[in-house]
């Protein structure tokens, strides 16, 4: 993944923004797919996204899917991603996963912060103030998701939410640091139930947490990427990828499906625009 993304035009802007990010668009498989699974998706997957131009694509698979994956996408544009890990490097934590662990197995980065690894898995604010830092110091890419519940929207605690998930959970980055990290903001009541945000709650709650950035550093605001992730489908893609501040997506059930994903990564301006330039030669 390119550290100083170059720029990409905005759909409906008139040329490159000078705050332009490069989009990511990241398939989290959560608890699908044995290795003869997920081989054969990352075969049908490869040949539909080998064309697209201008977007960093990452699967986040399961442990024992890592190994095959890295293998199986080496020298092509799809990155593999582990969904959790633990902040030590090793110890007395059975069942878990270190950071030097993944590293050896060259995993690009790791999601942390899940609302369903939140809700069962004993990923507090805490213990992800050490996460990702950790994640960071050992070359990882975190992508660290946020979101409120359906009662805290409905109570107009969404900003709270975000702000004490934001505020606490990066506190242990160095503001040279913070563009290295991905923020994935994800309502958990958009999570795998097909009702996905509207645009302009994504734009604003998107907007928000890029202000909340600003208000540690206000370079990092302008280059940190931001996600959106709930129920993104090839069908509604178009339009929340547009949004000015929604840098990518975090798909789940839409992932598990290569044909599905590659039409979600080919949502994404430049790369539509290079797939089809690649048709046409
Ligand atoms: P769905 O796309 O299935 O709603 O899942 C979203 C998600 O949790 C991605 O991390």
């Amino acid at each position: 993944m390119a550290s100083t993304p170059p720029g990409r035009d905005r759909a409906g802007a008139t040329g490159p923004s000078p705050t332009a990010r490069r989009p990511l668009i990241a398939g989290n498989w959560k608890m699908h797919k044995t290795q003869e699974q997920a081989e054969e998706y990352i075969q049908a997957l490869l040949p539909r996204v080998s064309a697209v131009d201008g977007v960093d694509i990452a699967i986040c698979v399961p442990f024992t899917d890592l190994q095959p994956m890295i293998d199986s996408t080496r020298g092509s544009p799809v990155e593999v991603f582990a969904q959790t890990m633990h902040h030590d490097p090793e110890g007395p934590f059975t069942g878990e996963i270190s950071p030097p662990m993944l590293v050896e197995l060259d995993v690009r980065g790791v999601v942390l912060g899940h609302s369903e690894r939140r809700a069962f898995g004993g990923e507090t604010d805490r213990a992800l103030a050490l996460k990702v830092p950790a994640a960071l110091a050992a070359g990882l890419v975190p992508i660290l998701c946020v979101g409120e519940t359906e009662k805290e929207r409905d109570n107009d605690e969404t900003d709270r939410k975000l702000r004490q998930q934001i505020n606490e959970d990066l506190a242990g980055v160095p503001d040279e640091q913070l563009t290295s990290v991905v923020i994935a903001y994800e309502p958990i009541w958009a999570i795998g139930t097909g009702r996905v945000a509207t645009p302009q709650q994504a734009q604003e709650a998107i907007a928000f947490i890029r202000a909340l950035v600003a208000g540690r550093e206000k370079h990092a605001a302008e280059a940190v990427r931001i996600l959106y992730g709930g129920s993104v489908k090839p069908e509604n893609a178009p339009e929340l990828l547009a949004l000015q501040d929604v840098d990518g997506a975090l798909v789940g059930g839409a992932s598990l499906d290569a044909e599905s994903f590659a039409q979600i990564v080919a949502a994404t301006g430049p790369s539509r625009l290079a797939a089809a330039s690649a048709a046409r030669r």
